[in-house]
């Protein structure tokens, strides 16, 4: 009997979010604080709890080491997501946000350990097993010290090439040079696109030429840019798409755009119509927009925000 396929998810440089809550925070002084927020962190992971909290299973992937990694593998195991990561020699990082009562945020984010070129070497001879029971392969985040984008096209092609979808969420050199490989989405911001045209993005006429453009010049069937509560732009297989964003009280944005590939991933892999599956993802970034904790979204309010979404065919 084949296999039941899942969604894998890859985080090459996860970190442990600390937060700090506090009146105040201020230079130069010591502060009190109670214990604090501690989640497993980095963009694949943020996928992965959503995908979990839709119900899917789903197995994530990436570099983790020392104490740190530990307490990631922990928490994630928690939650029912399936562990498949590769341990390094050095210590996953910790990202400490300092949050006080007037809405200031400060924050401290270590690079991360270096990865090692034998440790990348076990990352791929391990990844054609978990590609074999792979239905959708999410990549999200920025790349570790020691990598080069070369790992992520490896990865690119060997899912493609094997009928996995890949949907790639990156920014900067990574995402351009990543695009030659051909992933099945992508998925930059309003800003990660200026980033990759490299110029200032005035009104909505640019970002759909660049949807075009990008979507036909490297031949990747789904392009998607968002832009938060004014929603999104969506070019898929030639075909043009508006997507809007349900109306909900924002508490943290962070992490909407993961919540928003978790949700393609999901539609992808539950063979929905396009349609539905950008409605999804739109009520996934909302719901998690409307919430504390970053990466996570309550499926009955999933449900009731998708019915406030409107997709429409503008081209
Ligand atoms: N304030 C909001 N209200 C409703 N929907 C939102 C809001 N913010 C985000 N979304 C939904 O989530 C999607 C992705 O959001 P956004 O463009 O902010 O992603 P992002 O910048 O990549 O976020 P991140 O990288 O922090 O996860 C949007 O297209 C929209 O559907
Ligand atoms: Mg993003």
């Amino acid at each position: 009997m084949e296999k039941l396929k899942k969604i894998v998810t890859i985080t090459l440089n996860p970190a442990i979010d600390t937060m700090y809550k506090m009146a105040s925070f201020e230079l130069n002084k010591g502060h009190r604080v109670e214990t604090p927020i501690r989640t497993a962190g980095g963009k694949g992971l943020n996928v992965a709890r959503v995908v979990r909290c839709l119900n899917e299973d789903v197995l994530a992937t990436g570099f983790v080491g020392g104490t740190n990694g530990e307490f990631i593998r922990n928490e994630i195991r928690k939650m029912g997501i399936e562990d498949s990561f590769v341990i390094i020699e050095g210590e996953t990082r910790v990202c400490l946000a300092f949050n006080d009562d007037k809405g200031n945020q400060t924050e401290l984010m270590e690079y991360g350990p270096t990865i090692l070129e034998s440790e990348q070497k076990r990352f791929l001879n391990e990844l054609p097993k978990i590609l074999e029971v792979a239905s959708i392969l999410v990549i999200s985040g920025s790349l570790p010290r020691g990598v080069t984008p070369e790992l992520y096209k490896v990865m690119i092609e060997k899912a493609m090439n094997i009928g996995v979808k890949v949907l790639l969420d990156t920014s900067g050199t990574t995402l351009k040079e990543s695009l030659y490989a051909q992933p099945f989405m992508i998925k930059p911001n309003r800003n990660e696109l200026e980033q990759l045209l490299g110029t200032p993005i005035k009104n909505d006429e640019q970002i759909w030429s660049a949807v075009k453009n990008v979507s036909g010049q490297y031949g990747i069937p789904l392009v998607i840019v968002s832009d938060g509560a004014n929603g999104c732009f969506v070019s898929y297989y030639g075909k043009l798409y508006k997507v809007s964003s349900a109306k909900v009280p924002v508490v943290n944005p962070v992490g909407s755009g993961d919540s928003f590939v978790a949700g393609i991933s999901v539609g992808l892999h539950r063979s929905f119509p396009i349609e539905e599956t950008l409605a999804l993802a739109s009520a996934c970034g909302a719901a998690n927009a409307s919430e504390f904790m970053t990466g996570l979204v309550n499926p009955v309010k999933v449900a009731a925000l998708m019915k406030q979404i409107k997709v429409q065919c503008v081209g």
